[in-house]
């Protein structure tokens, strides 16, 4: 990797000292997030695990939980830690999809497509649930971290257009997942005229709405859900300025990293597996001139 974790073990680290304008750190998240001093980066978009759904196949991986609860509470230490970081005007968009109760299966078997789909278990059905329901597991997180003193601003529906067919027959096919927009006070940085979108009449421009509609996009190597980038861009428009330093906890294949790039600001991206991480490095170094390893 492009870094030496050892350098980052003796103090707190500010985004100033790093070399580049962009850093993949291989590890865990929270450890690593732990080593920043607080109040480096304007924002944070990210996408954790799915709960129960996916496995990346790696100790230490969150969404592995066996118990909802504990899944919740980790990803509340993870976000405690982001909102640490992030500037006191920073915000943190949360993608984050939902699933079902297992009902009754304690495994499912490897989807062709998807690898990362595999599980060797199923979590059981959380307390209070039954078989067949849906979990609302991003509102759980979304009120968690409401109650852990983040200010919950936006849910945003990402449509997709494109998605998966589902063989159900008792229910309508799940086509969204949800961004949550939140932040760390009452005011904060949002750029709504660098998202506008054009008005119904087409004539003029209106502030961007609730739902956005935009197309799955896999990327090559990558068997796990990744974030298309025009999901992420007005994230970033409408959260940062140009070299603002952007965060990514659970950076997968690099998509922040890339788009934050294009975007010219700069980033740290954190993945615990090795595999994926050389994914996003790989994507990363052809856009970046000025690097050193
Ligand atoms: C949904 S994927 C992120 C995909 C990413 N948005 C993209 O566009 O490629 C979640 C990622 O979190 C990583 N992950 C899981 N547990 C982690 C942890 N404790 N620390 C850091 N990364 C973790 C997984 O390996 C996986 O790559």
């Amino acid at each position: 990797m492009g870094i030496d974790l050892s350098t980052l073990l003796v103090d707190k680290k500010t985004v100033n000292s790093l070399s580049n304008n962009f850093e993949i750190i291989l590890g865990d998240s929270l450890e690593n997030l732990e080593r920043f001093d607080s109040e480096q980066f304007q924002m944070c978009v990210t996408s954790p695990p799915y709960w129960g759904l996916r496995d990346y196949g790696i100790n230490g991986q969150v969404g592995a939980e066996f118990d909802i609860q504990d899944y919740i509470k980790n990803l509340v230490l993870i976000f405690r830690e982001v909102k640490r970081v992030l500037k006191t005007d920073g915000t943190l968009w949360l993608n984050i999809g939902d699933s079902y109760t297992s009902g009754g299966r304690t495994w499912r078997d490897a989807d062709k497509k998807n690898i990362a789909r595999a599980m060797s278990y199923r979590p059981p059905t959380p307390q209070g649930l039954k078989p067949k329901d849906l979990i609302g597991v991003p509102w759980k997180i979304a009120f968690a971290l409401q109650n852990d003193g983040w200010y919950l601003r936006s849910d945003i529906i990402w449509h997709k257009p494109n998605c998966q067919p589902e063989s159900v027959k008792d229910r309508p096919t799940q086509s969204h997942e949800y961004i949550f927009l939140l932040s760390k006070q009452e005011n904060y940085y949002y750029d709504c005229e660098a998202i506008k979108e054009k008005s119904t009449d087409g004539l003029g421009s209106r502030n961007k709405r609730t739902v956005w509609s935009v197309n799955t996009e896999p990327y090559k190597e990558a068997h796990f859900a990744v974030f298309p980038t025009k999901l992420i861009a007005p994230c970033i428009l409408a959260g940062s300025k140009e070299n603002s330093w952007i965060l990514d906890p659970f950076l997968g294949s690099g998509t922040v990293g890339e788009v934050s790039l294009k975007l010219n600001r700069k980033f740290v991206g954190i993945e615990l597996n090795p595999e994926y991480a050389k994914i996003a490095q790989n994507r990363i170094l052809p856009l970046v001139n000025n690097f050193t390893f």
